[in-house]
């Protein structure tokens, strides 16, 4: 029988297409999970080739996922719902139709703010558009939109792998309106996440503790009080944590955190973080330098395949 697999959920805030930028780790994932939940799913990236790379990953996620939900039938749950995602590399015709916009691009400000500005003239008047962003003010990326649209913008933070964690932030900015957050809380519990909210600040919640957290962590080797193996060890078994926070930093990619803790140094100037938090670290640079980035190049604190 059709869409036997898909959870039908009634309310999501009037919100039944999404349009998702950017079809890499996040984007592949937010795209997976409005997919399982019954949204009509666009996912949209600059080519061809990063199109299928997150094919690929949502497949590849939607396995482990059958396995577990329709262990008789794994081709048939993943065909039903990857008929719910359609791509397309032409960003205009992607928004033509969609209720909500998630941009799950690179961490740039300038690109995401480029692209956001295009698609306010593209896009339905009511359309909510959301950025997924790590680290950038959310403010900042909505002002390169019309004043209503600013009404209509706010920040939606999911987390890495987004199919397992159940979290999502939402930041409102001094313009985001009641409406806009509430369809907002209504969809991405539909999606199966727990919603949390935060003002626009730097990290938000999550990534303003784990991101120090993680950098003191390097500081610690750095000044060899422990190994990154004793430090994981005694933060999984003694604090609870599913992983060390070196096996995070590589899960997370180096290069990620690197960029969080020195665009954070500007905040830092304006006093909105403490400088101290986010001083640099060399080790973290020069691993950055050699390529080691964790996970995705299959070396960082440890060698992963
Ligand atoms: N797709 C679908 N399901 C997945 C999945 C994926 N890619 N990855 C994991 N899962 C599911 C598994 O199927 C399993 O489900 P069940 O419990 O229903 O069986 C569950 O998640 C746990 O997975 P595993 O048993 O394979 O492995 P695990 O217990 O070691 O968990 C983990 C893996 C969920 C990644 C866990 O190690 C974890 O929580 N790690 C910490 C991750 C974290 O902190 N992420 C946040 C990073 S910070 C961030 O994202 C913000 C930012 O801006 C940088
Ligand atoms: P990624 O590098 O895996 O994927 C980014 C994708 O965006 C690529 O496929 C790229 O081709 C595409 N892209 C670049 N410019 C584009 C444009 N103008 N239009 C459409 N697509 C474009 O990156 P990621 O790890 O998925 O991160 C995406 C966003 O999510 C970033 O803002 C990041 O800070 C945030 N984020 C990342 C994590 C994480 O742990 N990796 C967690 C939460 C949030």
């Amino acid at each position: 029988t059709l869409h036997r697999h898909l959870s039908t959920s009634s309310s999501s805030g009037g919100i039944e297409r999404m349009t998702v930028f950017g079809a890499g780790l996040m984007g592949a994932g937010i795209a997976q999970v409005g997919a399982q939940n019954g949204l009509k799913v666009i996912l949209s990236d600059v080519t061809d080739q990063a199109l299928q790379n997150g094919l690929q990953i949502i497949t590849k996620s939607l396995g482990r996922v059958a396995k577990k939900k329709a262990p008789d039938d794994i081709e048939g749950f993943t065909r039903e719902i990857m008929a719910n995602i359609e791509t397309t590399t032409d960003s205009a015709k992607a928004v033509e139709e969609a209720d909500l916009v998630v941009e799950a691009i690179i961490e740039s400000l300038k690109v995401k703010r480029d692209l956001f500005g295009f698609l306010d003239t593209k896009a339905k008047e009511k359309c909510i558009f959301a950025t997924n962003t790590s680290s950038l003010s959310v403010t900042e990326i909505a002002e390169s939109c019309g004043q209503s649209r600013q009404a209509n913008f706010a920040g939606l933070h999911f987390f890495n792998p987004v199919p397992a964690m159940k979290l999502v932030e939402i930041i409102r900015t001094p313009h985001t309106s009641d409406s806009t957050y509430e369809a907002l809380r209504a969809v991405t519990t539909r999606m199966g996440k727990a919603p949390v909210t935060c003002k626009d600040t730097p990290g938000f919640i999550v990534n303003r503790l784990l991101v120090p957290y993680m950098l003191e962590a390097i500081r610690m080797i750095e000044r060899g009080d422990a190994t990154p193996e004793d430090i994981d060890q005694a933060m999984e078994l003694g604090a609870g944590y599913p992983m060390g926070p070196f096996k995070l930093l590589d899960f997370v990619g180096l290069d990620t955190t690197a960029y969080i803790s020195s665009g954070w140094r500007e905040k830092a100037a304006q006093g909105q973080i403490s400088e101290e938090l986010v001083r640099p670290i060399p080790i973290l640079d020069e691993m950055v330098k050699q390529g080691r980035l964790g996970r995705k190049s299959g070396k960082g604190f440890y060698d992963v395949s």
